[in-house]
């Protein structure tokens, strides 16, 4: 094959932190965000003050468009894998948000010099097969020269106003439903620091590849109360932004009750969290949610790691009544999710967001 293309360095290489693992943490974003005025309009239904997975407008009785945007550096070495990832994780906040994507953009910054062409056709050839899965078409987008490359998406999805599921929703009760294994960040970081090898983290790349189409169709038709996707500020953080968001809206504090032995992992992760592989916005994020969290005696630090472990492209965390429970976990199996598990349930609190972890 002719081509002008310089041998690309692996992709991971090229940026110190990886995938969702580099957003800014939840602490300096919430100082960044505090002086900024709040504005409302009315039809503005989802808006930045519960910190939801996307915004959503209402244009008309029966549509609301829904807008997100996420992007990241390489989580792994493969153009075309780096693509496809980028891309489940940007359209999983649209069905976060109970609603159907219909269109995309991209975004890329990619040191041409280094990488070239060839694999960032690769990159966008990634990006547009898992948009194929999902039904949509990436209809245009922006580049820049950038030293450390950079891609992702900004979703367009649309939802009937009274379908929207919100992360404000939750109610004590609630199950708490999961469905994909966590561990992408520690896996990745293994793979990064020579500590996994490619096979060890392919049901990690498997994972983050997959969408949450089938998963936010289900909870839509069951009716659930709150959702949201688990990404970079793990399952913790997210949870406690979901608690959160719920307490304000109900004007009470909601907490919950996770139980450890309930977690799905991806193969290795305790392992490689124990070899030294745990990302530093892992334990930022631990740090962060910390305070809120009652981990059981018997949980070790690793144990608490695990469940803080910034992931990329997890799957949706539900609060559904629990007499809606079974009805949803079984159209989760049905759709052939290979992970739907009870993980928890929502109570009441003396705090918004204080979550206890059982073994
Ligand atoms: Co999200
Ligand atoms: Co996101």
């Amino acid at each position: 094959m002719l081509t002008n293309d310089p041998p690309i360095p692996p992709l991971t290489s090229l940026s110190a932190t990886a995938g969702c693992a580099a957003k800014i943490a939840q602490v300096d974003l919430l100082e960044a965000l505090r002086h900024l005025p709040v504005r409302s309009d009315p039809n503005l239904l989802v808006g930045v003050q519960s910190g939801d997975d996307a915004a959503v407008l209402r244009l008309t009785d029966d549509l609301a468009l829904v807008t997100t945007i996420d992007v990241f550096t390489p989580i792994v070495d493969d153009p075309y894998d780096y693509g496809r990832i980028a891309a489940a994780n940007a359209l999983s906040d649209v069905y976060a948000m109970g609603a159907r994507p219909v269109t995309a953009l991209s975004f890329v910054a990619w040191p041409m010099a280094e990488l070239g062409p060839t694999a960032l056709g690769q990159l966008l050839q990634g990006a547009q097969a898992v948009c194929d899965r999902a039904g949509i078409v990436i209809a245009g987008g922006h580049s820049i020269v950038d030293k450390e490359p950079k891609f992702g998406l900004s979703v367009t999805g649309v939802v009937h106003p009274q379908q929207v599921v919100t992360n404000a929703g939750a109610r004590p009760g609630d199950q708490l439903v999961l469905t994909k294994a966590l561990g992408t960040g520690i896996l990745t970081t293994a793979k990064k620091r020579g500590l996994a090898s490619d096979l060890e983290i392919a049901p990690a790349i498997d994972s983050m590849c997959e969408l949450n189409d089938v998963a936010a169709q289900a909870m839509v038709a069951v009716g659930v109360h709150a959702a949201t996707d688990v990404t970079g500020f793990g399952l913790l953080g997210h949870l406690g932004n979901v608690l959160r968001a719920s307490s304000a809206q109900l004007g009470q504090p909601i907490g919950a009750t996770l139980y450890f032995s309930a977690m799905p992992w991806l193969p290795h992760v305790e392992r490689l969290a124990q070899a030294g592989a745990c990302p530093a916005g892992s334990k930022r994020n631990l740090a962060f949610a910390a305070p809120m969290v009652d981990f059981h005696n018997t949980l070790s630090e690793i144990n608490q790691l695990m469940l803080a472990d910034a992931q990329t492209s997890g799957g949706l965390l539900i609060a559904v009544a629990a007499d809606r429970c079974a009805s949803l976990l079984q159209q989760l199996t049905i759709s052939g999710l290979a992970v739907a598990v009870v993980v928890g349930e929502v109570t009441t609190a003396d705090q918004a967001g204080r979550i206890v972890v059982n073994p």
